[in-house]
């Protein structure tokens, strides 16, 4: 069981984070830290209720990773299976908070996860940091999206608590809205001529990621690295400096969503810095 009682409250206020508060629990290694934007969601809704459910939905997702509450659309692979858990709060939550929530969870298996490559995922701490600016940034540049389509998801907040799994002295879950509706933007692999596979995606089918990625339609008729979309979202959520370079701007990290005149609004749900 997860506690949530007892809590210390501060507000943090480094440039990143100024605004957010945090919660914690030192005796259990616990903390809470929620947006400004999602505080004010949780104080609304009621915070005692709130946390008490939340709490009991994250015990069921450690007890139940795989559950009908999983929306991992890739649960069935090994990222899936081992390196994390995305689960979306029961009904009851969304509906007392007024919207849909995914919480990401690291490690299921972090040793397995490790020895086949992937990764431990135990990094939502930075996830949550770089995704905050990215979506401040998207927010205060381009309120109705890059390109009229393309947004950020807004991460709400981060939970922190000591874990007994092994490899793993720390569980992390990334809160954040949920986008309902969607799909992944459909990812190829492009043989470059250096012999390097370079992701790409079909610019006739997403005509509206294209015009982004190739302004002056260069490329227009052919497929478009996400390399290039990275690079043309990197410049528009930063313009007063040089850029942000943005990794992981690929199809599997941007749901579409159909809108009523069949075309599509984009989701920008998990990207790093490109290191
Ligand atoms: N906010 C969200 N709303 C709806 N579905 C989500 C959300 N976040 C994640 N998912 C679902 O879970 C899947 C895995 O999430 P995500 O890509 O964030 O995990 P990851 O561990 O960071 O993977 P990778 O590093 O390979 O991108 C997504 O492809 C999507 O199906
Ligand atoms: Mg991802």
């Amino acid at each position: 069981m997860i506690y949530m009682s007892h809590c210390a409250l501060y507000s943090s206020a480094t440039p990143e984070t100024a605004g957010f508060i945090t919660y914690t629990v030192p005796e259990q290694d616990f903390s809470l830290t929620l947006t400004q934007e999602a505080h004010q969601i949780v104080r609304s809704a009621g915070w005692l209720t709130t946390r008490k459910a939340i709490e009991a939905a994250l015990t069921d997702a450690l007890t139940n990773p795989h559950g009908e509450l999983s929306i991992d659309q890739y649960k069935d692979t090994d990222a899936g299976r081992t390196a994390r858990t995305v689960h979306r709060l029961p009904a009851a939550i969304e509906e007392r908070l007024g919207l849909p929530v995914a919480v990401k969870g690291t490690g299921l298996d972090v040793v397995r996860s490790i020895q086949m490559g992937l990764g431990s995922r135990a990094n939502l701490t930075d996830q949550f940091h770089f995704m905050h600016r990215l979506y401040a940034a998207q927010q205060k540049y381009h309120p109705g999206g890059i390109g009229g389509v393309l947004s950020v998801n807004r991460p709400l907040g981060l939970i922190k608590h000591s874990s007994n799994r092994p490899g793993q002295h720390t569980q992390e879950w990334l809160l954040m809205d949920r986008v309902v509706d969607a799909q992944p933007v459909e990812e190829m692999g492009i043989c470059m001529t250096s012999g390097d596979i370079e992701l790409a995606f079909d610019a006739h089918k997403y005509p509206d990621l294209a015009a982004i990625a190739d302004p002056y339609g260069i490329f227009r008729d052919d497929d478009i690295l996400f390399e290039d979309l990275a690079t043309k979202v990197g410049e528009q959520l930063a313009p007063d400096i040089f850029s942000w370079e943005l990794g992981d701007v690929v199809g599997h990290n941007i749901l579409a969503q159909q809108r009523p005149d069949g075309r599509n609004t984009y989701i920008l749900i998990d990207a790093q810095p490109n290191r």
